[in-house]
């Protein structure tokens, strides 16, 4: 396995429809495992494939952060079929590194999506779990979390970003 590298924002490949996943062979199940070796080494709990440069429909995710193997999931081509509820809260994302913002998002979402394999299945999910299929579902349709806060929020966001970006630590 290999640590891929974490682009971010704005980066034009993070803010592009990723193209559906069409062959579910070797090269995808190697994508998959470096994904989830990169997400846990940088101590998130959601990495969408656009995230590493590859503009492709597929995420992972473990919101135990690798301390339940049941919670250890990816999701190829996922489809959002339903939400209900909303919950507003913290978010953060690896392609932001060291913003946080309050985002209204649904509390629950059931997501279709497809297996290493290219097996169907759906995941039906809440609170946290939802908040992290909804913000990577987004990334593989080339949203950022930036797109779903308030415009106030969002200015805010903004200035806080050139200020990360002088620094350095936001490449
Ligand atoms: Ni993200």
């Amino acid at each position: 396995m290999a640590l891929l590298k974490i682009v971010h924002y704005p980066e034009p490949v993070l803010l592009s429809v990723g193209k559906p996943v069409e062959n579910f062979d070797e090269n995808l199940k190697k994508l998959v495992d470096d994904m989830f070796e990169t997400m846990y080494s940088a101590k998130g709990v959601g990495l969408a494939a656009p995230q590493v440069a590859v503009s492709n429909r597929l995420f992972v995710m473990d919101c135990s952060g690798g301390q339940d193997e049941s919670e250890k999931i990816a999701l190829i081509n996922p489809e959002i079929i339903h939400v209900e509820g909303e919950q507003y809260g913290d978010e953060g994302c690896l392609s932001f590194p060291g913003l946080y913002q309050k985002v209204q998002r649904s509390l629950r979402a059931v997501v279709r999506a497809q297996d290493v394999d290219g097996n169907e299945f759906e995941l039906d999910v809440e609170d946290l779990a939802a908040r992290c299929v909804l913000h990577e579902t987004d990334h593989c349709d080339g949203i950022v979390f930036l797109d779903r806060m308030t415009t106030l929020k969002r200015q805010l966001a903004k200035q806080k970003i050139k200020r990360l970006q002088k620094t350095g630590k936001w490449e």
